[in-house]
């Protein structure tokens, strides 16, 4: 029953729905150890699979010889691509409509490729095994400059395409050349510059990184010969999405196939794509009839599984003399390693890049991206961003710096100036987007008072006068940075993965207590969905957030979603959510009027339950309607309470936000201190506080290790030099900055609870922001532009370059 006792602020603190700050109820049974994650599906009889990986970053592969590793004790099977091309699966579609070797076919074109599948008894045997196969290689020229891919003369890398005069995405306009993709109005656009007070070019480049999740990418697969089922347990962000493309690859009928993403470590755009170790550990199960498990080591995922960024961007801005821009122009080059394995929407080869007009309202745009094929690791996903965002974000947020430095604008200033104003939204950019909404000014105003930032204008010039005195060796940084995002793909009207609509799904089932179960297309990989997604059913429907319990990533079960990626969940399934617990509202009205013997329309609904207007004591809470949609609902109804909502949305949400950071460098040392970093998110309506303050804190400190150190780097030859973590940077809370956090809240007018995503936006903010406080700290000894990332070594040699290091 109901608790009339108790007030309604009471009966509302009890739903802990929307507002609140839950806490995380998985974090249960992860502090306590108990999460089950794929290593520790442990099935009777399991066998092991590992790589044997080229060492060479292009090689002909001249012979592959098992017999020694079939000889080590527990050695079952040596796959190779011979043994694939069987059953025909040697290479792999990609979701970039690209194909990819699965094994090693003739070549390789990255080091750490995968050349053959070592199948044993245990992971032990596995590894001796992959020591013990011998291939032998012809070296092949190496290509690992971007800018050296289209020049006439370079190595020809896709013999398999080498006649292919299109691709994918249109012509090709030579042997690496993987797509050209142009948005906006060039002539407008080249008018703007040629009338233009004052023009800024420069090559800004986001380096090539990688998520890094700290669960590496992994499966258990397992076919029962008998029933031909294939049931694949792994680190999926999509699960309904691989079942389809293991369906359509291995020709199994999708109802054979059972995808089970248990417990997720972390993701972040990595455990979104198809591996070769998915498919060689199901065609060795499939072979065997035993279960197969594939474990990647942390080498092979840095150097192997995936990459991000990787952009190099020619900006230009065209603006008056009094700061205004009038125009922006952006030539990418984008490199996409051996494959296009890209992992964007299937209509977007650069994912959502044309979203780099940013926050300011330029009357026109023009972009041209150049997809490239290099001698590096496939991937492109979308590190903690959505498709391409966060390199948008760097783009216009460092070329805005730099038009500030060269109109000798305050940077805040010149974005205050240049801002999409209130009454502008829907705005409808330049480059095609329609963002939903925004105040920018008032965040960034209520950033700028915040941080006190006229005070640090005026500290910074007394340090740069007191380092020209010689007085000091440090100089101070004061980095703005303003970002629009854009997530939540996707309207089916834009966005489809493979064919499919990027629509998400809820289904709420309502039991006779008034507990319940909500299933979803989603898959948390620790972003608190469980706790989260039961708020917006308790708000919305008046059960206690504690007496649902969410369940995601079991394609068996789950409704068909296209999961948890690019910030999508909140905007796609929160919204599915909302839709699915106000149909079990309405059906719950029809009851309560027929209980209360009035009409619906005489019913309101009050926190927990539906009233009679104007008669306060006529009451039915949602417990009992729960309990009489079984026991005796209204004649002609049928029994039960539960809904279904496939949520298509009409469009993106747009969340935005604006950062400042204070930095301090001994140009010495190139030793820097982050004095202080405030965030202001505005992701409109907010579910949980306290998550959206962990999933800030999470972003931010990425962003910081991106911008400060984090890269894959590959030498000449095309050896990765940053394979493992005491090269690759993972800031750990010695490390880490102390985050401000705070927030102003402009709902999204077309999502049904207001809400949009916020996982990325910390990333896509935090990167520019960092970099422009280095940048900002060496401007006044004449610097433009510094690249990333920038760790010690590279500001002491920028200090050293500008002079101020004899
Ligand atoms: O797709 P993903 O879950 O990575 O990102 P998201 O939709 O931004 O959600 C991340 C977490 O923040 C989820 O637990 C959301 O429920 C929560 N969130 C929130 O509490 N309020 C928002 N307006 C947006 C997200």
């Amino acid at each position: 029953m109901n608790d009339m006792s108790l007030t309604r602020e009471e009966r509302e603190a009890k739903l802990e729905g929307m507002g609140c700050k839950r806490k995380r109820v998985e974090d249960i049974r992860f502090t306590q150890g108990k999460g089950n994650y794929v290593d520790d599906v442990k099935l009777p009889g399991m066998l092991h699979g590992d790589f044997v990986r080229s060492p060479h970053a292009h090689a002909r592969v001249k012979s592959i010889n098992s017999e020694k590793a079939l000889k080590v004790p527990g050695v079952l099977a040596v796959i190779t691509a011979e043994t694939l091309k069987t059953v025909n699966l040697a290479w792999m579609p990609t979701l970039a409509g690209d194909v990819q070797m699965v094994l090693a076919d003739g070549k390789v074109l990255f080091q750490n490729q995968e050349v053959a599948f070592v199948v044993a008894t245990d992971r032990y045997a596995a590894d001796d095994g992959v020591a013990a196969v011998e291939v032998e290689y012809e070296p092949l020229p190496v290509l690992v400059d971007p800018f050296k891919a289209l020049d006439p003369d370079a190595p020809l890398l896709r013999e398999d395409i080498k006649d292919k005069k299109d691709g994918a995405h249109g012509p090709r306009k030579h042997h690496n050349h993987i797509f050209e993709w142009t948005v906006g109005d060039r002539e407008l656009t080249d008018a703007a510059f040629n009338k233009a007070d004052v023009t800024i070019k420069e090559m800004i480049s986001y380096h090539r990184t990688h998520p890094s999740p700290l669960e590496t990418c992994q499966c258990v697969c397992s076919f029962d010969k008998v029933k031909s089922e294939l049931t694949i347990w792994g680190t999926f962000q999509a699960p309904h999405v691989i079942r389809t493309v293991v369906s359509l690859i291995a020709k199994l009928p999708e109802q054979k196939i059972h995808v089970i993403a248990p417990d997720i470590g972390g993701g972040f755009g990595n455990k979104v794509g198809a591996y070769p170790g998915y498919i060689c550990a199901a065609v060795a199960s499939i072979v065997t009839g035993k279960p197969v498990k594939w474990v990647e080591d942390r080498i092979e995922n840095l150097t192997a599984t995936s990459f991000a960024r990787d952009y190099h961007m020619t900006t230009e801005i065209a603006a008056t003399k009094e700061g205004k821009v009038t125009g922006l122009r952006v030539h990418v080059l984008a490199d996409h390693g051996a494959f296009d394995a890209c992992a964007d929407p299937s209509k977007w080869p650069a994912g959502f890049f044309n979203i780099v007009t940013g926050s300011y309202d330029f009357p026109v745009a023009y972009l041209a991206v150049d997809g490239i094929y290099t001698n590096k690791a496939p991937g492109g996903v979308a590190y903690r961003c959505s498709f391409r965002v966060t390199e948008a974000a760097y783009c216009i947020e460092r070329a805005m710096d730099i038009l500030a430095q060269k109109l000798d604008m305050d940077p805040a200033e010149l974005r205050l100036k240049n801002f999409v104003k209130p009454e502008q939204f829907p705005y409808h950019s330049a480059l095609g987007w329609e963002y939903d909404s925004g105040d920018y000014h008032t965040a960034m105003r209520k950033a700028m008072e915040s941080v006190k930032y006229a005070e640090l204008r005026q500290e910074q010039a007394a340090k740069r006068e007191a380092f020209k005195r010689g007085e000091t060796r440090e100089i101070m940084g004061i980095g703005v940075s303003f970002f629009t995002e854009i997530v939540g793909a996707g309207p089916s009207k834009n966005c489809d993965i493979l064919g499919i609509a990027m629509f998400d799904s809820c289904e709420i089932r309502l039991h006779p207590t008034g507990a319940g179960i909500a299933r979803m297309g989603t898959k948390s990989q620790g972003q608190g969905h469980e706790t989260t997604w039961a708020q917006i059913i308790a708000t919305e429907i008046g059960i206690p957030a504690d007496n649902i319990m969410v369940e995601e990533g079991n394609t068996d079960t789950a409704p068909y979603g296209l999961g948890t990626y690019g910030s999508r969940s909140t905007p796609v399934a929160g919204a599915a959510i909302a839709m699915a617990a106000r149909k079990i509202k309405a059906k719950a009205q029809m009851i309560a009027a027929y209980k209360l013997e009035v009409h619906e329309d005489d019913l309101e609904w009050d926190i927990d339950g539906f009233r009679v207007k104007g008669l306060p004591e006529k009451f039915l809470g949602m417990k009992d309607i729960s309990w009489i949609a079984y026991n005796s609902p209204p004649p002609g109804m049928e029994p039960g309470l539960e809904a279904v909502s496939y949520y298509d949305p009409p469009n993106m949400t747009y969340p935005f936000g604006a950062y400042i950071c204070v930095m301090d460098i001994d140009v010495d040392t190139g030793v820097y201190k982050v004095r202080r970093f405030y965030a202001l998110d505005d992701c409109g309506t907010r579910i949980n506080p306290m998550i959206i303050e962990g999933q800030v804190h999470g972003g931010l400190t990425e962003a910081f290790a991106i911008a400060m150190g984090q890269e894959i780097h590959y030498d000449e030859t095309g050896n990765v030099t940053t394979g493992s973590f005491m090269d690759f940077f993972v800031p750990t809370a010695v490390e880490t900055p102390k985050w401000e956090t705070d927030y102003t809240v402009t709902p999204s007018p077309h999502h049904p609870i207001g809400a949009k995503g916020v996982g990325e936006s910390p990333n896509v903010g935090g990167v520019p922001c960092f970099s422009n406080a280095v940048n900002d700290a060496f401007s006044f000894l004449g610097s433009t532009h510094i690249q990333m990332p920038h760790d010690y070594w590279r500001n002491w040699k920028a200090a050293r370059e500008l002079g101020a290091v004899g």
